[in-house]
């Protein structure tokens, strides 16, 4: 059986040449880059490099990179470190942004109870409102956080305007960007936003590696405190062989073909299955990303048959204590309950044509049938 990989957003196959370049380190850049010997040199001088090649890409100093675990670690070494810094304030952040923001704002501001937080639901589209983001800003607001693009939906959103409120107020800005980077032109200077987070699994690069741009002059307590590697900012033995690999995967992965693959999968799956539902289509998305649900399946269901037939795609809803629960994104759309539960999200890699399109969804016709005999509605 032929097995395709839709799952993209969640993960991108780690490239070959990001492997060789991390086991060349593992052989002949092996010391600490801490030490002062020729060994710990020779690592310090691979890690400076990758920094510099990864500032140069982001159009940043690299003195501003602060290399990380990932995506997670970056966005809660902001909100942490912030609430850390000052005993109480107030943060506004969209409804819709990935759990490493979302989970660790409501939970830090259950935990300290001198915080609080706004949530800013977007559109029907998925698309954060700026005005009503920085209408939400209040006097005490010490952080706002809006995500490059969703996750879930491919859905880009408003960073550039929600930049300008901010600086005018004096608001300290994070922007997720771990689904953008390699799906969208990201350039940090013309961004200017006071931190930055990213992942390297995302484009090709190592699992377990990410970092977060810090604008220069911009504050954070440390949160991990050790023998103050990354100028204090994040102590830790750096991993050299995986931020060798982020740099490694910079641009190489191409989705400028993605774009019409996907739009040619919605279009023949709408004609395919009338009542399928399609979300954030009004909007510009990242090129790769599809979420639809087809009303009277299962989410659950339908993504087991889907693997059955070969096919890794992701369901909108998440896992937690062992139960279901609906997607928090589509919640904050405005979508029903039942299609927040009954989501699918294709993320197409770049090697996606026609023939994985068309593929997808006469697996997607097959299994509504599947589903209806079983059910006895066929
Ligand atoms: C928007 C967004 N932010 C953060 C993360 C977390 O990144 P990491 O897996 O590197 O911790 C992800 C990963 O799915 C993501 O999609």
């Amino acid at each position: 059986m032929k097995q395709y990989y839709l799952d993209y957003n969640a993960t991108c196959p780690q490239l070959p040449q990001v492997s060789l370049a991390m086991q060349d380190i593992v052989n002949t850049a092996f010391g600490n880059p801490s030490s002062v010997h020729w060994a710990g040199r020779n690592a310090r001088r691979k890690m400076d490099d990758a920094r510099e090649t990864l500032a140069e890409y982001w159009h940043v100093e690299p003195g501003s990179v602060v290399f990380t675990s990932g995506g997670t670690e970056s966005n809660n070494m902001v909100i942490q470190g912030m609430m850390a810094q000052s005993g109480s304030g107030h943060i506004v952040l969209s409804a819709i942004e990935h759990p490493a923001v979302l989970h660790a704002v409501v939970q830090w501001c259950s935990r300290y109870p001198g915080w609080s937080y706004t949530l800013v639901k977007p559109d029907k589209g998925g698309k954060v409102d700026a005005k009503a983001f920085i209408e939400a800003c209040q006097n005490d607001t010490k952080l706002a956080c809006l995500m490059w693009a969703n996750n879930e939906t491919g859905v880009v959103q408003p960073i550039f305007e929600v930049r300008e409120a901010c600086r005018a107020k004096g608001i300290p800005f994070l922007v997720d960007a771990v689904q953008a980077l390699g799906k969208l032109e990201v350039n940090l200077n013309a961004l200017d936003a006071d931190f930055v987070s990213f992942s390297a699994h995302k484009i090709g690069g190592p699992r377990g590696v990410g970092a977060l741009v810090m604008k220069r002059g911009s504050r954070l307590e440390s949160l991990i405190i050790g023998g103050g590697q990354e100028r204090g900012r994040r102590s830790g033995t750096e991993n050299v062989a995986g931020v060798v690999g982020f740099a490694a995967a910079l641009g190489v992965l191409d989705y400028s073909r993605v774009a019409p693959v996907r739009d040619i999968f919605e279009k023949k799956l709408a004609e395919a299955i009338p009542n399928a539902v399609f979300f954030g289509q009004t909007h510009l998305r990242t090129p790769n990303t599809s979420m639809f649900c087809i009303p009277g399946l299962e989410g659950e269901t339908l993504l087991m048959q889907m693997d059955l037939m070969g096919f890794a795609v992701a369901s909108g809803s998440a896992c937690s204590s062992g139960k279901r629960e609906p997607s928090h994104v589509l919640l904050a759309m405005g979508a029903p309950d039942f299609q927040a539960r009954s989501s699918l999200r294709v993320s197409f890699g770049v090697d996606a044509d026609e023939v994985t399109s068309d593929a997808l969804v006469e697996a997607l016709v097959r299994v509504q049938q599947r589903l209806r005999n079983m059910s006895g509605r066929g």
